[in-house]
């Protein structure tokens, strides 16, 4: 039996591929490399097995997302696959609500038709938007502020609703911020164009790439003025889904929202200190406007991914921008 990987050849699905493997599961990417690259497939395999299944296509496919469940046994599937640009689902909101939903609607009827019945969903801390209280555990009210984020509160929605209809047992996993790279420096995040995230424009600085980063805001209410994010690295994070289908099979049932973080907030000027000590040269910077739409701070409360998926982050902030810098500097041009 495998589990199906959606989106397997991007950032997170790549990494919890290799993870999966390393865990003995068999695994089945299916990817239309729309934001990824097929030199990521051939870094998972180089890490994994030449035989790991890749599928190129189209999740709005019905047809070959059908012809995947008959081909392959598989009886777990994890859906990454989903465009994820703040920015630009403001201006393309029609083609994020088209794929973010079609891709999850087709997937989950396909799912049902081939009788799989364990799902864990890509979520996003983003349905919280700037919560009231902070640790943000998986109570507090959700909702969005952009089309990117009302497609991940829709999905958790149709989910849950499937969920309470139909044989499926679903882990709607709320990511904070993932960055780093396997530690090979084989494996990393590759950006199309320029960063909108703050850990690939530092890493570009770094390499070269750009000249220095703009720190977006320097007067909000934090210990430096700078805002709070709860980073996570990459294969932590590609844990937390092992963990999250581990518990699919027997402790779970229904739709369960976790938060995947540490519980640890870093202000950006903490990011780029951390950076500087990884690469060994201070990253160029200028503090600048706030950037609109962003929240003050929010970190994680990771109670009860521990309590109900026995998972816990094990890396932190310098082991992250090590590894970060590891690939970044290996691959300065990401996979192309
Ligand atoms: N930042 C900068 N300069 C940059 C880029 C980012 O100062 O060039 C700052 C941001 O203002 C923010 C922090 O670094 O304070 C983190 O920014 P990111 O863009 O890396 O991450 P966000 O937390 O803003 O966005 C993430 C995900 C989105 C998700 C959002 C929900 O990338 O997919 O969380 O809050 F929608």
């Amino acid at each position: 039996m495998a589990v199906l990987v959606t989106g397997g050849a991007g950032y997170i699905g790549s990494h919890t591929a290799v993870a999966l493997h390393e865990e003995g599961r068999e695994v089945v990417l299916i990817d239309n490399f729309a934001n990824s690259s097929p030199k990521a497939v051939a870094a998972i395999r180089a890490l994994t097995t030449d035989s790991m299944a890749m599928v190129e296509a189209d999740l709005l496919d019905s047809d070959a997302v059908a012809r995947v469940f008959k081909e392959h046994d598989i009886d777990e599937v994890i859906h990454f696959a989903a465009y994820k640009a703040v920015g630009e689902s403001v201006a393309k909101p029609l083609d994020y609500y088209r794929n973010n939903l079609g891709t999850t609607i087709g997937l989950v009827e396909a799912m049902v038709e081939a009788d799989v019945s364990k799902l864990v969903f890509s979520s996003s801390c983003t349905v919280y938007g700037q919560p009231d209280v902070i640790p943000v555990t998986e109570a507090a009210p959700t909702g969005a502020e952009s089309p990117y984020g009302w497609t991940k509160y829709m999905s958790e929605q149709i989910l849950s609703d499937a969920a309470a209809a139909v044989d499926l047992d679903v882990v709607l996993l709320r990511y904070f911020n993932p960055v780093g790279a396997h530690e090979s420096g084989t494996l990393g995040e590759d950006p199309n164009g320029i960063p909108n995230n703050l850990v690939p424009f530092v890493m570009q600085v770094a390499v070269g790439r750009l000249e220095k980063l703009m720190v977006f805001g320097g007067d909000y209410d934090t210990p430096d003025g700078t805002a709070i994010r709860d980073y996570i690295h990459v294969v932590d994070l590609a844990e937390g889904h092992v963990a999250a289908l581990d518990a699919l099979n027997g402790r779970l049932s229904g739709c369960t929202a976790v938060n995947l973080g540490t519980g640890v907030g870093s202000t950006v000027l903490d990011v780029v200190r951390a950076a500087s000590d990884a690469v060994g040269s201070p990253i160029p910077h200028e503090i600048v406007e706030r950037r609109a739409g962003d929240i003050e701070k929010i970190y994680a409360d990771p109670a009860y991914a521990e309590q109900i998926l026995g998972w816990r982050s094990k890396r932190d902030l310098a082991d992250m921008m090590r590894d970060h810098w590891n690939w970044q500097r290996q691959n300065p041009q990401g996979f192309a």
